[in-house]
């Protein structure tokens, strides 16, 4: 028998231990200690999809249309090689790095997602939780303000908007003035879903996007689902509109002069928004095609990174997020000049598995492979990373474990 049977067979084993334990058929979720055979976040995906609705799990995994970006923000990865350097000093690794002036005692961040509710109770709070325990940097969607002020939240926190509040002059003061009473960093404004794409799978399992916002997906003792009146769902052929005018370059530079919070566009792709960012007075940007969630066939985000990192021209930082689920893709990125790494569906698993543990368990497994691909590249710290560590291979997609 194969090595790869015996540890998938482990693996199984360990799945169905948990399914079956009285832990999770009456109460809230297992045991983290029992998930010390979850070796990376692939088996914590196996695991979350073994325990949740299908219909949320789909929610949770599925990206726009074809779901070609989404494929290709992992493939992408495979082009991209590692020229590791030894006989360097790595008996210790130091992940800090500085994020506008503020430090980050790791490169990596929670990035904000949407319906955590149909994922784990009180999802947004669990992950909160789960970041400040393992300190690192969380974009909140909002809702947890207590928590928040309580004090024991993440040390360095964001908070994301579509620009709803940006409508106008007083909604846009009254956004700002809120967070500046708090110990916001800044304001994570997403630019890519402006209107929303089509993401069949769910349109297919006919969900209602408000169960997103409940604590799970609402079936009958049969196990059908249970629709109530006005809900309505997921569809196509309905033609594109919104009531009011999306917001423009202009609301960049309104915000701009509105607020001193920092101000990071989430969402970018392309090197001449870059410096329309510059331009406008953001502090930063997120290259981010939306985890592939929004328009197909952007190309992955990792191919999207070196224009943009160009664009900037050092006088902005260029975070990214999108498929990344390995150490060495967050090594990668950090060669071609990002600044830091943003992950969602891996804490969204950790989130569904074990709730805040399991948030903070993804991000302690994410950078310790972090560390250890540093140190077997012969960096020891994150200011030594720089782009002769990666080299750009042209030999298209090689396949690989999405
Ligand atoms: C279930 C889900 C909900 C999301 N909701 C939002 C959102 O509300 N706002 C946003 O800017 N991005 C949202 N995103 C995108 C993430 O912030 C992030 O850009 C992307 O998912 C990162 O890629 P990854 O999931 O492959 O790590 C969502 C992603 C997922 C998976």
């Amino acid at each position: 028998m194969s090595r790869s049977v015996n540890r998938r067979e482990a693996f199984e084993r360990l799945a169905g231990f948990l399914l079956a334990s009285p832990l999770l058929l009456g109460a809230e979720k297992p045991e983290l200690a029992d998930s010390t055979k979850l070796a990376n976040v692939f088996d914590f995906r196996e695991l979350a999809k073994s325990l949740l609705d299908p219909v949320a799990f789909d929610y949770m995994d599925e990206g726009g249309k074809d779901e070609i970006s989404l494929k290709e923000n992992r493939l992408a990865f495979n082009r991209i090689i590692l020229r590791p350097r030894f006989l360097t000093d790595v008996h210790q690794i130091d992940l800090t790095t500085e994020l506008l002036g503020k430090k980050l005692d790791y490169p990596l961040f929670v990035c904000p997602a949407g319906g955590k509710n149909c994922f784990f109770r009180n999802g947004e709070e669990e992950t909160a939780r789960g970041a400040a325990a393992a300190g690192a940097m969380f974009v909140t969607n909002g809702g947890i303000d207590d928590y928040l002020a309580s004090g024991n939240g993440p040390g360095h926190w964001w908070r994301y908007t579509t620009g709803g509040q940006f409508r106008t002059e007083n909604t846009m003061l009254d956004f700002v003035e809120g967070l500046e009473d708090t110990d916001c960093t800044g304001i994570c404004f997403t630019v890519d879903n402006m209107l929303v794409s089509h993401r069949e799978r769910s349109i297919h399992n006919g969900l209602v996007r408000g169960w997103c916002n409940l604590d799970r997906i609402p079936r009958d003792s049969a196990g059908n689902l249970i629709y109530s009146a006005g809900d309505r769902t997921w569809t196509t052929g309905e033609y594109p509109s919104r009531p009011f005018p999306t917001p423009t370059w202009d609301t960049v530079k309104r915000l701009r002069d509105a607020t001193e919070l920092k101000i990071m566009l989430k969402g970018i792709m392309i090197g001449e928004d870059v410096e329309k960012a510059v331009g406008a007075g953001a502090d930063a940007v997120v290259v981010s095609n939306h985890g592939a969630r929004q328009l197909d066939h952007t190309g992955s985000t990792i191919e999207a990174l070196p224009e943009c990192v160009q664009a900037a021209a050092g006088k902005m930082p260029v975070l990214i997020d999108g498929g990344f689920r390995r150490g060495t893709d967050i090594l990668k990125a950090l060669a071609l000049g990002a600044a830091a790494v943003g992950v969602a569906r891996p804490y969204l698993w950790g989130l569904t598995c074990f709730g805040r543990e399991g948030v903070a368990r993804v991000l302690q497994l994410l950078k310790t492979e972090l560390a250890l691909d540093m140190g077997m590249s012969g960096v020891a710290k994150v200011a030594d990373i720089d782009r002769t560590l990666a080299r750009i291979r042209n030999w298209g997609y090689t396949g690989g474990r999405l």
